[in-house]
């Protein structure tokens, strides 16, 4: 069952698993169903980002896949959810709407607690466009010269809920936009900051959620904003991924951000994606290793 095929699609990140069958692999018994999810799990930490193509999950096999990573996220403070199944976020792009993942983000690192993984499944697809890409801030920070990396160690920024202002404010004027950033949360990150696992380090700025960097003013923190984000926006550091309906995308959200195009603005497009808080695999090898040292 754990023999698929991964191939790599691009020398920065992403890679293509084929030759699994995620509902039958989920309806295994729990040591078979372990042993797929680790292998996946094994290449998402490798890959950053995994394609799988017609996977036709049902919501509740989405987010079964989702619990077989980790803990699921709460529910979103902005988008709705499905019907019957608050796990599964349900983004909506109708005609004529201005989508709002079409910048460079990692979901949710305004939280203290960002997810650890996110699966994203395509429902409803226009004829053409409305792909995705993916960049490695592993990749993005080793391009950086030396100089410039040692300039940044050390250096905290202020990641916030960005665009979600734009809904807030429609919903509720002044106070909308107060209450979405008090319930959503602010945090603070290392601009190099260290992915758990595998200990590599990477550039933790984004393009919707970062801008102040701590103890700067405006325009400093600005000036080295622009310069990191210029760098995300090289294909060198990129994978694209064209949609088809059924499609799913598993991201490691921690040294990886991701970009949905907005070329399609006569076309409804949708999604369906479970969020996963917490690394059920890590947190085991971390309990494991304070057990052995106790
Ligand atoms: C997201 O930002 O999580 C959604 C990306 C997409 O719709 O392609």
């Amino acid at each position: 069952m754990k023999n698929f095929v991964v191939e790599r699609w691009s020398p920065a990140l992403g890679a293509e698993v084929s030759g699994l069958d995620l509902d039958a692999a989920l309806r295994g018994s729990d040591a078979q169903i372990d042993e797929v999810v680790d292998a996946l799990y094994g290449a998402l930490i490798e890959h950053q980002v995994l394609f799988l193509r017609d996977q036709p999950l049902s919501p509740e096999m989405h987010a079964e896949l989702g619990r077989r990573l980790g803990e699921l996220a709460p529910r979103h403070h902005s988008y709705t959810t499905l019907d019957g199944n608050d796990d599964v976020a349900v983004l909506t792009w109708e005609p004529g709407n201005r989508p709002d993942a079409s910048e460079w983000h990692t979901d949710m690192t305004f939280r203290p607690k960002p997810p650890f993984a996110s699966i994203l499944k395509a429902i409803e697809l226009p004829p053409v466009g409305g792909d995705t890409l993916w960049a490695s801030m592993y990749s993005v920070y080793d391009s950086l010269d030396t100089g410039f990396r040692s300039d940044l160690e050390g250096m905290e920024i202020c990641h916030d809920p960005g665009q979600f202002r734009n809904g807030a404010y429609e919903r509720g004027g002044n106070q909308g936009i107060t209450d979405m950033l008090s319930e959503a949360g602010s945090a603070v990150w290392p601009i190099v900051s260290h992915h758990p696992v595998t200990g590599r380090p990477y550039i933790n700025v984004s393009e919707s959620n970062s801008r102040w960097i701590m103890g700067t003013g405006a325009a400093e923190s600005q000036r080295i904003v622009n310069y990191l984000l210029e760098s995300i926006n090289r294909p060198d550091h990129q994978v694209r991924l064209r949609w088809q309906p059924n499609t799913i995308a598993i991201w490691d959200n921690r040294a990886s951000q991701h970009y949905a195009v907005a070329d399609y603005p006569k076309y409804r497009r949708t999604m369906h994606r479970v969020a996963v808080d917490t690394d059920r695999r890590h947190e085991a090898s971390l309990a494991a290793s304070a057990t052995a040292t106790a």
